[in-house]
């Protein structure tokens, strides 16, 4: 049966043609009220249809924590120092990063301010709640969307992969040597197909610019033109200091090798499984791709902001304090035998180089050319951004 949503997409292609995948995407995720992200349902932990490191444990807050203190004393120690939270969901990530920074009574905690960026009001509220039981002497404080800059860390934690994308195919027949996968209609007038469509010069320039190679015959590749924009935004919100990007991700090469990826990345997940359907039950199915690096690089770099380190989660976990947690969840006097089964399993996931520890971290540093190289200061990196000892796979 077709729900609200398939009816209203449908309803779109049979007036104005066929979509472009971002437009498809952009429907099933955040069309109000009913889309993916938008409805109460529960989508991140294990209730949901996939894990995310926040929602596993608290070792990534608790790493993070470490990185922020170090990052407000290299911004000068400022009164109002913000942690900008892109996809902060419920706060998870919010919770553990304040958890720490009292357990280790770091002075950031009185000038912290939380900005919580997400499109689901359900888990903004929950946030807010969380956030408020949390509150002694005041701090943190919460802060709306709009409030003016100030000095601050950025975090996007598995948001990247959520924005919206275009799909391409590589078509030596086409004008360009490319042609666009867009969403259309079946002769029935419900079933949604693909259907490839010619760009125009401009279109393909741009297309071969962000993909930097042709692709090969049949070669699909997802192409994300939001980070710009998303990079842009993130310097009105914070004046200087850090912006951290945790992701599944690769550089554009190895996402677009024709050997190992000749169907691209994007896949949809529903209760914990993947499948390459993209295009059944919109609203129903979380969409995503592969974080092309590359692009974000270029992005960064477009938006004024210097590179600090690309490095992997298990790495960032390992320099960020994950001895010391260990101890305190195995040894310390909170202890409970359930914390360490939590705790091992958590670890198994978290730094695992084929899953959650291999994630990309990339770090930018933004501000003054003087906090910039504070940010990236090789012979002192910040807790958790040295580069890994050996590439994680
Ligand atoms: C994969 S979840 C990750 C949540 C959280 N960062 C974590 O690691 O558990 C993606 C989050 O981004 C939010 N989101 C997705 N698209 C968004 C958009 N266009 N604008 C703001 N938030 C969005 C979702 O509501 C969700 O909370």
């Amino acid at each position: 049966m077709s729900s609200e949503l398939d009816l209203r997409i449908n309803a779109e292609i049979t007036e104005s043609g066929p979509i472009s995948f971002s437009r498809f995407m952009e429907r099933a995720l955040t069309e109000p009220s009913l889309g993916y992200y938008v409805t109460e349902q529960i989508r991140a932990g294990r209730e949901g249809d996939f894990i995310t490191a926040p929602e596993l444990h608290s070792l990534l807050g608790s790493a993070l924590a470490r990185m922020a203190t170090e990052v407000w004393r290299r911004v000068g120690e400022p009164a109002r120092f913000r942690w900008v939270e892109y996809g902060a969901g419920s706060g998870a990530l919010a919770l553990a990063l304040v958890a720490q920074l009292r357990r280790d009574k770091s002075p950031l905690i009185d000038a912290l301010e939380i900005q919580p960026i997400d499109v689901n009001t359900f888990r903004s509220e929950e946030l807010r709640n969380a956030i408020t039981n949390q509150q002694q002497n005041g701090a943190p404080v919460l802060v709306g969307a709009d409030a003016p800059p100030v000095a601050g860390m950025v975090v996007a934690n598995e948001y990247l992969d959520a924005l919206p994308f275009n799909i391409y195919v590589g078509r030596a027949a086409a004008a360009h040597g490319v042609s666009e996968r867009c969403v259309g209609l079946a002769a029935d007038g419900v079933t949604r197909v693909w259907v490839e469509r010619d760009l125009d010069a401009s279109e393909a320039q741009r297309v071969a610019e962000h993909f930097g190679a042709p692709l090969v015959e049949g070669q699909l590749a997802e192409a994300c033109f939001a980070f710009d924009t998303w990079l842009r935004e993130v310097t009105t919100r914070v004046t200087s200091g850090l912006v951290v990007v945790i992701d599944y991700g690769r550089d554009g090469v190895t996402l677009r090798d024709a050997a190992s990826r000749m169907a691209g990345t994007a896949l949809a997940y529903q209760g914990h499984r993947a499948t390459t359907d993209l295009l059944s039950e919109p609203g129903e199915r979380d969409l995503t791709a592969h974080v092309d690096l590359t692009a974000l690089r270029k992005a960064a770099a477009a938006a004024g902001l210097q590179p600090v380190t690309s490095t992997s989660q298990a790495a960032l976990l390992a320099g960020a304090g994950l001895d010391d947690e260990i101890d305190r969840l195995r040894r310390g006097p909170e202890a409970t035998l359930e914390g360490a089964i939590a705790l091992r399993s958590a670890l198994a996931h978290l730094m695992n180089p084929r899953g959650m520890g291999g994630f990309a971290v990339e770090l930018f540093a933004l501000g003054t050319p003087e906090h910039k190289s504070r940010m990236a200061d090789p012979t002192n990196p910040l807790p958790g951004a040295a580069a890994p000892i050996r590439p994680l796979v």
